[in-house]
């Protein structure tokens, strides 16, 4: 059932416009997108903005603190936008998407009457029957783990719309967690691990291609844990995925993000030597370096396990990035776990890595543990680990200085004749006096360093390229 977007009223028809503000990781981002997309299917347009928006639509995530609370101050604040509408005679619909969604579901309508619609991760294509059934009964909430494959159900994306969000695209193949570390929501948010078909993601990828996009972000919370079924029926793993998606003509970068260590298999450390694609670049979480720790995470890997995973990548591709994910102050987290933590960012030398403080998430085994670290003894830590991982980030931005690294060009830069992009290792990269577009692949020669990116100058197209040295 389809429900038209357009007011019909004396001085003809107003085209209804619809908001998508969208919070947390990278899954959301392509989420947002691809509900924006539902929304257009449905005669809506896109707005910047919630004032002039009669659809919106909150994404919300679930992994940072008081998260929930966070989304029902912001519903207050849209109540008082609603009946501000509403007295210039302006209908609003508020949706609540994502992570809290699926995690509140009734509950939210319960504390914000505000709220039209509550809709869980899985349930998007369902969006327009959602507000359909809101409009006819006062409100409405989908938080079922379907099993139809909601991808096959969204609409595909037109080439107007994937050009308007530029030459990167990120592309979900994969979603949920079957790991249940003992911290997160995301296996109660996001709930058990499915792999989209090997046509699918090629198909899509394609239609990406097509419309101009030359870098894909393969997405999904446990990515290297991917598992779709090809045409023939076999299982594809991650390596075969990306060994099919490099055929495609046009596509000149592939990335994959989350990792988890404990999938980090031979096929995929051998696409990163055989597949020029594929970007030597590894976001792999490790959260902490004592065993005691990982295993009262439930992390299911011990630190020399993690270790051996990165002497195995590093040997596949020696110039590889990694990055990475730090919990400290994890409950029962003693000061020498916090030093063996250190001792392994020490080690591996991250190019790049978030770190946060633990905080308790209502629902998790960890929130439950005894030993809850006392918060000036959490800050004080994951300042001293963010001392360590930011010298590491600067020492390898430096190994580039003086080498010559391609640069995909994503916009123009900050100044005139600047050009903006990023190097296979994910560096921010600045050029000028540069003859080329949007979407081309420029050799450039690393030659300063400021705060957050690296600037380049051009070099001839036959300069050897050097590698960055990880070790
Ligand atoms: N407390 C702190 N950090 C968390 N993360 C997930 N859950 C928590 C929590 N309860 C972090 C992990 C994960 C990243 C996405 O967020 O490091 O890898
Ligand atoms: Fe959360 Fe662990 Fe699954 Fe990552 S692997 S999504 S941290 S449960």
């Amino acid at each position: 059932m389809t429900e038209s977007a357009t007011l019909s009223g004396g001085f003809g028809s107003v085209v209804k416009k619809v908001f998508v503000k969208s919070y947390g990781c990278q899954m959301n981002v392509y989420d947002a997108a691809r509900m924006s997309d539902v929304m257009v299917g449905q005669g809506y347009t896109e707005t910047s903005g919630a004032d002039d928006a009669d659809l919106v639509i909150l994404n919300t995530c679930h992994i940072r603190e008081r998260a929930a609370e966070k989304v029902y101050s912001e519903l207050g604040r849209l109540n008082e936008l609603k009946e501000q509408r509403r007295s210039n005679g302006l209908d609003t619909t508020i949706v609540v998407a994502g992570c809290v969604a699926q995690a509140e579901g009734r509950e939210i309508i319960r504390r914000a009457p505000v709220v039209d619609a509550v809709i869980g991760p899985q349930s998007y294509h369902r969006l327009p029957d959602l507000l359909r059934i809101a409009r006819e009964t006062g409100h409405a909430v989908d938080t079922e783990f379907p099993d139809a494959d909601k991808f096959g159900a969204l609409p595909a994306q037109s080439r107007e719309r994937i050009r308007s969000r530029g030459i990167t695209a990120f592309l979900t193949i994969q979603e949920g967690c079957d790991k249940f570390c003992t911290f997160c929501v995301v296996p109660y948010t996001r709930g058990a691990e499915i792999s989209r078909p090997v046509a699918a993601v090629v198909d899509e990828a394609s239609r990406l291609v097509e419309a101009g996009v030359r870098e894909v972000t393969l997405i999904g919370q446990n990515v290297n844990a991917y598992h779709g079924l090809d045409a023939a029926g076999r299982t594809a793993s991650l390596a075969g995925l990306v060994e099919r998606l490099a055929l495609i003509p046009g596509l000149a970068r592939i990335r994959y993000t989350t990792s988890h260590p404990r999938d980090m298999s031979d096929d995929l450390l051998a696409a990163h030597c055989d597949v020029p694609q594929l970007m030597p670049y590894l976001h792999l979480p490790v959260q902490a370096g004592s065993d005691r720790i990982l295993a009262a995470m439930n992390r299911k890997h011990r630190a020399a396990d993690y270790l051996q995973v990165i002497e195995r990548v590093r040997a596949a591709r020696p110039d590889i990035a990694i990055s990475s994910d730090f919990i400290v102050g994890f409950p029962g987290e003693s000061e020498a776990d916090f030093a063996d933590t250190l001792r392994l960012a020490a080690e591996v030398r991250f190019a790049a890595a978030f770190s946060f403080k633990y905080s308790p998430r209502p629902g998790t085994p960890a929130a439950e543990m005894a030993d809850q670290v006392p918060e000036p003894v959490r800050s004080e830590r994951l300042a001293r680990l963010q001392e360590r991982l930011e010298t590491d980030r600067q020492a390898f931005n430096r190994a580039t200085l003086g080498r010559v690294v391609d640069v995909l060009v994503e916009k123009p830069g900050r100044h005139a004749g600047q050009l903006s992009g990023k190097s296979p290792y994910l560096q921010a990269v600045q050029t000028s006096g540069i003859e080329a577009a949007v979407g081309d692949v420029v050799p450039v020669r690393a030659t300063a360093l400021g705060p957050n990116s690296i600037f380049g100058e051009p070099v001839g197209h036959d300069t050897p390229h050097t590698m960055v040295a990880a070790a």
